[in-house]
């Protein structure tokens, strides 16, 4: 493989009091382990819609679904798919390089956050099945 392949689960530390509950997230620290270029989020999403459907060669995400819950289906190309639920804002999903990823099951309301480790770069993405399938096993 000639680029970095990783997923994690993290739990955040929740800093609750009567008022409620906060969780602080920080580039370049334990829970997010790259400096923060990006932010983007999912939402209004369409019923039944699957997003996603892509690795990256190089960037490092951490996504946190903020507002209700949805699903992370994630291959390594290992031939076992691993979903990880997203249904708390105390939850995140680590992913970073050759990792295909789809985005579904979004509950009415669902905010997906993604933290990234670099500006947006068509060129980082692999869209193409097949040609992941090929970086996997290189
Ligand atoms: P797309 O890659 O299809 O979203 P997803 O993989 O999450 O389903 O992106 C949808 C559009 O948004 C596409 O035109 C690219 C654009 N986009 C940006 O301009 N910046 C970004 O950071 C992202 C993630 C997407």
């Amino acid at each position: 493989m000639n680029y970095p392949q990783a997923m994690q689960v993290l739990n955040f530390s929740e800093k609750g009091d009567a008022r409620g509950r906060l969780v602080a997230l920080e580039g370049s620290s334990a829970v997010c382990p790259f400096e923060i270029k990006r932010c983007y989020y999912i939402y209004d999403t369409t019923p039944g819609t699957v997003r996603g459907k892509h690795a990256h060669r190089r960037l490092k995400q951490l996504l946190v679904c903020v507002s209700g819950s949805c699903t992370i289906r994630c291959d390594r190309g290992n031939g076992q798919v691993e979903d990880v639920v997203l249904d708390w804002p105390d939850k995140g999903l680590y992913l970073e390089g050759l990792v295909w990823h789809d985005m579904l099951h979004f509950s009415k309301g669902a905010v997906l956050m993604v933290l990234a480790s670099d500006h947006y770069d068509e060129s980082d993405y692999i869209r193409d099945r097949a040609e992941f399938d090929r970086e996997v096993a290189r």
